[in-house]
């Protein structure tokens, strides 16, 4: 399967830098032997769709309620995402699960409601530093991949240290590649036969410089791309390095 590289690109951008973003890339996806996604923020969601429609570069969201309408002020559906133009949906992201309190039942339960409304959901495990230096690494994700995928998941995972999320570390090439094969490992065992072909994500600290390194490794399946996505030089340096 081509690998994914998906840009979050959480809290960040006006219209006008929308707009000096979406366009290069729109420009730079052609004849790329990966597949290409965008996250911006929900406001934004609309005018990037507009910019990108007809590209080989997705849209998607960083999060969604898990309930499909109702008295959820500031919440926003899956199904209004994918009305403004979404095809994906971050959920579990380790900034919502510490900033918001967002459990595994709720991010399952959002990956549910993203399913129904025809996104594909890219669902975000990951260890803290303190758990990684315990060695707890593979009991957290393990936990977080059973408590958070529904039965029968159909959608991406996306493994993110929290340590390596935008302070320029990553794990080892050894570290990566044994948490993603563990990764598998659990999404078979979890999933059966469907859980042999679905993507697996590495994100934190992914930049051009590394991203050939990282993309090269076994079980990864793409990148998830926080800062290096806000320039679209930097992200099409990574889609550059995608294994075809
Ligand atoms: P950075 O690429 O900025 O480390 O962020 C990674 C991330 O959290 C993507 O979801």
């Amino acid at each position: 399967m081509r690998q994914l590289i998906a840009g979050n690109w959480k809290m960040n951008g006006l219209q006008e830098r929308a707009a000096a973003i979406a366009a290069p890339l729109r420009r730079g996806a052609d004849g790329l032997g990966c597949d290409l996604l965008v996250c911006p923020p929900a406001t934004l969601i609309t005018t990037v769709a507009h910019i990108l429609a007809g590209s080989e570069v997705a849209v998607g969201g960083q999060d969604c309620h898990a309930r499909g309408e109702g008295a959820h002020t500031g919440d926003i559906s899956a199904a209004m995402l994918r009305d403004a133009g979404a095809r994906y949906v971050i959920l579990g992201h380790s900034e919502r699960r510490a900033d918001h309190g967002e459990s595994d039942e709720m991010v399952r339960a959002k990956t549910v409601a993203a399913t129904a409304a025809g996104l594909t959901p890219i669902v975000c495990v990951g260890e803290t530093e303190a758990q990684r230096l315990a060695g707890e690494q593979n009991a957290v994700v393990g936990g977080q991949l059973a408590g958070s995928l529904p039965e029968g998941f159909v959608g991406v995972v996306a493994y993110e240290p929290v340590w390596a999320i935008g302070t320029g570390r990553t794990p080892t090439e050894e570290d990566v590649a044994a948490m993603h094969g563990f990764i598998r490992g659990r999404l078979v065992a979890l999933l059966g036969e469907g859980g042999a072909g679905l993507r697996i994500l590495y994100g934190g600290s992914v930049k051009p410089s590394n991203a050939a390194a990282l993309l090269g490794l076994p079980e990864v399946g793409g990148a998830l791309v926080g800062g290096a996505s806000l320039q679209a030089e930097d992200f099409l340096g990574i889609a550059r390095a995608a294994r075809a």
